[in-house]
């Protein structure tokens, strides 16, 4: 068997998308291993459901930078030197780069609570009602130097109820990106991604597979 990708997840809140592929990496057979989360916050409980899992942790806060630029060489140098092959960002609330984008291209995943292009940046749910879609949804992508512009891989769709707050349609988009992550991390680190421009194909997974990558609730 082929040795496991080493992934780096880097947060910013609660965790629960890091709790998802914490979950996944525990089966043997899962084709990446979590073995660093770092976080630019100290009070991130994503922290404590690493040190739960057994990861080990990274506190890097972004203020006590300079720049952007010294905060992201410093980042990169810390996942390099613990070899780390992907980078996960769940729930990273810092915009990446060149300068660590450089040095780990098209290694770097993102997933995001709306139907991209719709809704990028903050409060993506919010944005949906604000908008009065029909269907919202996250997106797994991989992160270019835009504001989460960079190729989709996944995506799945949920429908907005006409009682919906803010609270209650991104509780409904997070079970599904507690899905969809896993799923597009597992061809991420299988090296099943075909990125051609904008378009990315999942070579070799069965059709059922790429169904589900696009609802994994049916
Ligand atoms: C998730 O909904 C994630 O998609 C979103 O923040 C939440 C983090 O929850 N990310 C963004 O909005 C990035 N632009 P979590 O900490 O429980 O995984």
């Amino acid at each position: 068997m082929s040795p496991r990708a080493r992934a780096a997840v880097l947060v910013s809140g609660n965790g629960s998308n890091l709790q998802a592929l914490l979950d996944a990496s525990a089966a043997p057979d899962f084709p990446a291993e979590v073995v660093l989360v770092a976080s630019n916050l100290p009070t991130a409980f994503a922290l404590e459901r690493a040190r739960q899992a057994g990861v080990e942790t990274l506190v890097l806060e972004h203020r006590a930078f300079a720049s952007r630029d010294e905060f992201e060489t410093r980042l990169a140098a810390e996942l390099e030197a613990r070899r780390v092959d992907l980078v996960c960002l769940a729930g990273f609330m810092r915009l990446l780069g060149p300068t660590f984008l450089r040095r780990f291209p098209r290694k770097v995943l993102n997933i995001h609570p709306a139907l991209l292009p719709a809704f990028p940046g903050l409060h993506g749910p919010r944005q949906a009602l604000a908008h009065g879609v029909k269907l919202a949804g996250c997106t797994v992508h991989l992160v270019d130097e835009g504001t989460d512009t960079g190729p989709i891989v996944a995506q799945a769709a949920v429908p907005v109820e006409d009682g919906d707050d803010e609270t209650a349609l991104a509780a409904r988009i997070l079970v599904q990106e507690h899905k969809l992550y896993p799923l597009a991390l597992r061809l991420f680190a299988e090296g099943r991604l075909q990125v051609d421009g904008r378009r990315v194909r999942a070579r070799g997974a069965a059709v059922a597979e790429g169904l589900a990558l696009r609802n994994p609730g049916v």
